[in-house]
This record gives structure tokens, sequence and C-alpha cells, in this order.
């Protein structure tokens, strides 16, 4: 039981050791075609295995690749997974400026099933090559490969072995690889098995082989203006595998490329006359004095509402001439009826205040309005007695019209 422990604490410390050196340094050469394939079946090993043994390679799995520290690629660097179950891709032309720099890549697998994930470095050490770049530049524009396919290091060693068979050069590279989509080519329809297309761009150290010019010729020229293929000889070293749109082939020799010369833009609309050097504000500006603007701003306005508020001021509390005065210059007559209009209107709100209030006492009937008998005063409080239905009274005043000693004596009788 021991040594059994001991076998699976040194196996887990190995496991630990192993997983925090996960590391991988790799070293291509500035200007020639860098490819590193993530493979599914490296990374499988991160994850535990499934139940069933023979399932666990069919485990889908995608990759995250970035700079460390940031969050894509550098701008060299591509990356390509057709499906979660083929491997992914890292590809690119290295520049010569991050020669000496290490680039680490961080890549990150994704276990589509269990949601696992799995963390390597990739470290990428560009070294500088001595006849870099090469002089002599071709790209060829394959229509019948994906960039993945080609991509494929056998794929890309027979297109490399069919270039070397038709141009003799002492050294070739494949410089570069693009998928035609990033040159604004179109997904295929999905019949025949169509391919998106790929160019391929090598490079070797000797003049392009008169094969390769071909297509400069103006039979040839007049063919692809005219949406023809052209007729090249050397097409059949190719053909097998490969077939080349020779119209879309370009060929560049680097040292005879003039460089380019930014033309002085003629004088058009849009263009702004010159109007001599820009001269910048110095570094040391002076701090703005704000205390006129403050004066401006602030000040004006109070004094003139200051001034406004003594000329009103003065004018209502001293220059009011007052009843006195109003009075004197109004006639007697006028006066009086005046105080007469107004002492009426006062009793009568005074009174209009006492009705809510209560009946007053000698308004209230003492005798009974037809049988003339005393009647208790109502009292104060109460009223709202007095407003009793109109019905009520009637048949009273009825009972009481036939009492008839309450008459005088017998005048109408008689
Ligand atoms: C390689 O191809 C890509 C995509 O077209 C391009 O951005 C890059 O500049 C190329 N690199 C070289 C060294 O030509």
């Amino acid at each position: 039981m021991d040594s059994l422990g001991l076998l699976v604490w040194l196996t887990a410390v190995v496991t630990i050791l192993s997983r925090s050196h996960a590391d991988r340094n790799v070293y291509p050469s500035a200007g020639v075609l860098f490819v590193h394939v993530l493979e599914r079946e490296y990374f499988k090993g991160e994850f535990p295995p499934y139940p069933k043994p023979g399932d666990a390679s069919n485990d889908p799995i995608t990759f995250n690749t970035n700079l460390m520290g940031y969050p894509d690629r550098p701008g060299w660097l591509r990356y390509i997974q057709r499906t979660p179950h083929s491997d992914g891709v890292l590809y690119g032309s290295p520049p010569w400026e991050h020669v000496g720099r290490p680039t680490v890549v961080e890549i990150t697998a994704y276990n589509r099933r269990t949601f696992e994930t799995a963390r390597h470095n990739l470290i990428i050490n560009i070294m500088s090559t001595e006849d870099f770049p090469l002089q002599y530049q071709a790209e060829f524009f394959i229509k019948n490969m994906n960039v993945e396919e080609m991509l494929a290091s056998e794929v890309l060693g027979d297109f490399l072995g069919a270039v070397k068979n038709v141009w003799q050069p002492e050294r070739l590279n494949a410089i570069n690889i693009t998928s035609a989509l990033d040159r604004g080519g179109r997904v295929p329809l999905p019949i025949n098995d169509l391919k998106e297309g790929v160019y391929v761009m090598v490079g070797a150290d000797v003049p392009f082989s008169s094969c390769l010019r071909e297509v400069e010729s103006p039979q040839n020229q007049l063919r692809c203006s005219q949406e023809m293929e052209p007729v090249i000889t050397c097409d059949k070293k190719f053909r097998a595998q490969f077939h080349i749109d020779w119209c879309k082939i370009s060929l560049v020799d680097i040292k005879r490329v003039a460089p380019v010369v930014p033309e002085r833009s003629p004088m058009g609309p849009g263009v702004l006359p010159d109007i001599g050097e820009y001269n910048p504000p110095s570094e040391s500006l002076k701090s703005r004095d704000y205390f006129a603007d403050f004066l401006i701003t602030l000040a004006v306005p109070s004094a003139v509402a200051l001034v406004l508020f003594i000329i009103l001021g003065y004018s209502m509390c001293c220059r009011r001439e007052g009843v006195e005065k109003r009075n004197m210059q109004t006639p007697d007559i006028q006066l009086v009826h005046h105080s007469s209009i107004q002492k009426s209107t006062k009793e009568l709100r005074s009174m209009s205040k006492n009705r809510e209030i209560s009946w007053p006492l000698s308004t209230l009937p003492v005798f009974h309005p037809v049988s003339g008998e005393v009647v208790p005063p109502i009292h104060p409080d109460s009223y709202e007695t007095t407003s009793m239905p109109l019905m009520q009274t009637q048949t009273n005043l009825q009972n009481q019209m036939q009492i008839p000693q309450q008459q005088p004596p017998g005048k109408w009788y008689s």
C-alpha cells in the first residue's frame, strides 16, 4: 500500500510539474511562413477521460489564442479552425521587427462537452535570416484549395516542389498564405465541392523563369481581359493537384520596385491652401486673469439693481402723500356719500355673518300667525326646527281653523 501511495503521489507531482511547464518554444525565421498546428490529440490529455474510451476522441475542442496580456493575437499571426472536430492552425509571416523579442501566445483549449479549459503558452522566438528578404517574390492564386488545406505541410511541400520544378532557384521559401476571403473573395456555393481559394506567396533568389513570365505576353493579357484562361506551358506541372489562376499571379522584384514617393497633390476643390508651418502655442502658458470678467458679469448688474432699488425705495417711502391729502382734495359731499356707502356695506356684511349662526330672538314670532295664541319662543339652539316641511304647517292650519271660540263673536255668522 505504501509504495502504491508513493507512486500516486509521484505521478501527481510529475503531472503538476509537466503542467506548469506546458510552455512550448518555437523558432521560426523572419519572413518565412510559420505554421503551428494546435492538435486536439495533444490537448485531450488535459481533460479527464470520457467514461467510454471510444468516444473520447470525439470531444469537440475549440481554441482561443491571444498575445499574453492582450485580447487578440499579434497582427501578423492568424488562426483558423474549421470545426471543433478538426485541429486549429496558427499561421503567418513573422515580421523582421520582432526578431529577438519572444512573443508569448496564450492558447486556451475549451472542451465543448465538459466545458473544461486548459491553457498552454506558445513562445515564438523569431530568428533572423541572413538572406532576408528573398529578392524575387511571386504570389499564386490557387482556386481549388481552402487555406487550412494548403497549410498542411505535405500539400505545401508538393506546391513548393512544383514551383521549384518550373523556376529552378537555389533557395525557395513560402513567405505568406492568405485566404481569398481575406482579400474580398466570396464564400463559395456548397456545390461541386467548391473551395474558397488561397493566395500563396513564395520567394526565391533567382529571376523569374520564362514560364512564369508567359502570362505577361500580349496574347495572354488579351485572354485574361476576356476572362479566358491564358495558355501557360508549365501549367501541367501544377494541374494534377493545384488549379492556378495565372491571370492573378503577381511577380515582384523587390529591388526593382521604386520607393513610392508621395506626389504633391494638385490643387483643387477641397484642398486647403498652404498657409505655412503650424506654430503651436508655447508650453508655458500664463494663467488667465478672470477679475475683469467677474466685474463685468457680476458687479455691473448688481450696481444697476442697487440704483433701481434706491430710486424705487425713495419714491415709495418718502414721496407718499397719504390719506389726508386725498381727503383734502375731495369735496365733502362726496366723502360723506362714500363713507355712508361704506358703513351700510359693513352693516350688511356683519348681518350676513350673524344669519348663519342663529336667528335673533326679536325676529321670531311671539303669536301664532293664525290662532293668535302665545307661542313659546323656540330655543335659539334648535332653530333648525323652524325649517319644518310646508305640508305639515298647512295641516296644522286646517285643524286650527275649525276652532270657533277663537274667532271674534258672531258678526259674520249672524
Ligand atoms: C501576409 O498576408 C497578410 C494577409 O493578406 C498580410 O496582412 C501581411 O502583411 C502579409 N505579410 C507579408 C510579410 O507579406
